[in-house]
């Protein structure tokens, strides 16, 4: 399979985070602990997954002063885990900076490295240029990030040459082509794996599942 799913942990206690992952894993191999669960848990529930030999994506969009950004980086590497993300936003001389101490770090540790990701724009928002879009990606191509954050409707604004040696992880993923919710830049899984994303992020869709095995079920025939 091509397009690989991580499944959001937008929970609220380290409980019904192990809840879902008794369920889901090892069907799911990477999970992503976001904003919500990681202020309620901190690094306690990151470590749980990681020694369960989980691959976890730390969505914490870092976007400050460069040096709280290089600081928090150091942090992000001693919990292990597969990737992390920032903002483009924060700017060329914090990413460098930031790029440059994961790499340091994970040697000093000796461990694997954990990817970069930058988040373009982000999917609850309507589309709002394609320039300010397209400037962002620049920059993290520029700074060599490992990847970046979009929405996939976003990717056909994105000249291909540009998206060439970026990972694309992709949120907003629905089923249905229209639910209510926040996400206004929805696509299915199936458009995704068509347009040859590399992850998708699910949450609600399976968090709020009457069967969330069936549902991920579902997705994953649509991903192969
Ligand atoms: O519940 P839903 O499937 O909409 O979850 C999408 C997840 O992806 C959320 O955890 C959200 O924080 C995250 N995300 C996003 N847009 C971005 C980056 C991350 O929706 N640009």
């Amino acid at each position: 399979m091509k397009t690989k799913l991580i499944v959001a942990l937008d929970v609220d206690s380290s409980k019904r985070a192990k809840e879902i992952v008794k369920i889901l894993y090892p069907k799911v191999k990477i999970f992503k602990v976001g904003l919500q669960l990681f202020t309620a848990q901190g690094p306690l529930v990151v470590n749980w997954l990681v020694k369960k030999g989980i691959k976890v994506f730390l969505d914490l969009k870092l976007f400050d002063i460069p040096h709280t950004m290089v600081e928090t980086a150091k942090l992000i590497c001693k919990m292990n885990i597969f990737m992390f993300t920032v903002h483009i936003q924060a700017g060329k001389d914090a990413l460098i900076k930031l790029k440059k101490i994961v790499f340091q770090e994970a040697k000093k540790l000796k461990i694997k490295r954990p990817l970069i990701f930058g988040v373009t724009l982000l999917t609850s928002q309507r589309k709002n240029g394609t320039s300010k879009l397209i400037r962002l990606v620049k920059v993290a191509k520029e700074v060599g990030l490992d990847g970046i954050v979009i929405s996939v409707k976003d990717l056909d604004f994105l000249p291909l040459k540009l998206r060439k040696n970026l990972l694309i992880v992709s949120p907003g993923i629905r089923m249905e082509k229209i639910e209510a919710d926040d996400q206004k830049r929805t696509a299915t899984p199936k458009e995704a794996r068509d347009k040859g994303i590399d992850y998708i992020v699910v949450g609600r869709p399976i968090l709020e599942a009457k069967d969330p095995l069936k549902k991920l079920k579902c997705i994953l025939r649509e991903l192969r």
